[in-house]
């Protein structure tokens, strides 16, 4: 998972240096998701996403797959997550956000775990109390986003290990110490609750399977720094009886300084959904952008929104229009549009976006449970 050049890491738990994606495709051994993939997706949904379309989600395992599966009429699950360890950022919300559309376009079910289990081992400085409150709290920033109870489970791992502990000793059984060495970069210090979890992240991609008694395809949307989990998933997966379940992976939002992504660990670069809408702004205003040093250069030369954090939002969140886009691109290079007067456009949007999601929080406080997994108990054959 380390690359080589000491400037970039990418690990499911650590995130540096500057991203190169192409690198990261085959490194991690991924596909990229070719205009032919788009084409077909938006043929099958009759929509399409800027997510896709602008290369947000961008590399993939088995997604052609499951297409043809899902036209065969052997339609899959969804499965995501979130490793409550702190509030949810900003960086969080795309990739549920996508899976709400892929949920709504492919009208099926979505498996949500939180692994408030691996946060509790990874992360010591965690109570039990800590990791149960975030996971409420997550949980708030997930249902926010307009998701049903008839097709969304959300698994709390430690409340609803019951029903994942069958399949997670027979994933278990498979995995060595050698792979979790290998794949997480494991060693003898780490506990071993940490050298366990891959077992039951790898769970829910089985779960639907199992519980119906009938192979059903699953494919997981996430960031392509969970890639690693789904390498030993799938490694098991056909000898567990089940398919290898597919992913489709999304870049990082970045983190409002520069370099590496959106991360609660440094939070003047965070943004949280329970910052102030004030706080956001002032977190804005203070991002890193692609300016030149002086007024000057920027109006003679222009700015390089490549490496701008600010474009970034724009172009995979807050502004779905292409004109919209293509206007304010065009500003930024040209040298109209200054990096302060840039960042006075999004500072709005950013603080009505957390207005509203902020309200939608509070509406579904009391709707948590109709969400949970234990709905499952009562369905589970065995
Ligand atoms: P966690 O809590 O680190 O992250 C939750 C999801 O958000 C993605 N992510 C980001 N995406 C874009 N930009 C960012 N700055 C950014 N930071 C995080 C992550 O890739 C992830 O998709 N072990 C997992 C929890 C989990 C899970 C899953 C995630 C369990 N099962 C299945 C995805 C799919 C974790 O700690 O995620």
């Amino acid at each position: 998972m380390a690359n080589n050049d000491e400037d970039m890491l990418v690990t499911p738990w650590e995130v540096r240096g500057k991203i190169d994606y192409d690198r990261l495709i085959k490194q991690f051994g991924t596909q990229r998701i070719t205009p032919d993939l788009k084409a077909r997706i938006n043929k099958i949904t009759k929509d399409r996403h800027i997510m896709l379309e602008r290369d947000y989600f961008f590399s993939h395992r088995d997604l052609d797959w499951i297409l043809d599966e899902y036209e065969k009429k052997n339609k899959f699950v969804l499965y995501t997550g979130r490793g409550p360890s702190g509030h949810t950022h900003i960086g969080h919300l795309p990739t549920w956000m996508f899976t709400k559309w892929m949920q709504d376009k492919f009208d099926t079910r979505l498996y949500f775990q939180m692994t408030n289990d691996e946060k509790y081992f990874f992360d010591t400085h965690l109570s039990l109390d800590d990791v149960r409150r975030f996971t409420y709290e997550n949980t708030l920033d997930l249902l926010a986003l307009g998701f049903e109870p008839e097709n969304t489970y959300i698994i709390d791992d430690i409340e609803h290990i019951d029903l994942l502990y069958e399949l997670a000793v027979q994933v278990a059984r498979k995995v060595t110490f050698s792979t979790v060495k290998a794949v997480f970069g494991f060693n003898s210090s780490t506990n071993i609750g940490s050298n366990w979890h891959p077992a039951i992240q790898a769970v829910p991609a089985f779960l639907h399977s199992w519980i119906y008694g009938k192979k059903t395809p699953c494919i997981i949307p996430c960031a392509i720094d969970q890639d690693p989990f789904w390498r030993v998933t799938r490694d098991v997966a056909e000898r567990l009886g089940y398919y290898k379940p597919a992913s489709i992976q999304n870049k990082f939002v970045p983190g409002l300084k520069e370099g590496g992504k959106m991360s609660a660990s440094d939070p003047m670069s965070t943004v949280f959904t329970t910052d102030s809408p004030k706080m956001a702004k002032k977190k804005v205003m203070a991002a890193f952008t692609g300016g030149r040093a002086t007024v000057k250069e920027q109006r003679e030369l222009g700015a390089n929104p490549d490496i701008c954090s600010v474009f970034k939002y724009y172009k995979y969140i807050f502004m779905p229009d292409d004109k919209d886009l293509k206007d304010i691109e065009q500003k930024c290079r040209g040298g109209e549009i200054l990096c302060g007067e840039c960042k006075q456009i999004l500072a709005p949007m950013m603080m009505e976006f957390l207005e509203n999601h902020q309200a939608a929080r509070e509406d579904v406080k009391d709707r948590v449970e109709e969400f949970s997994a234990a709905r499952l108990r009562d369905e589970v054959r065995r």
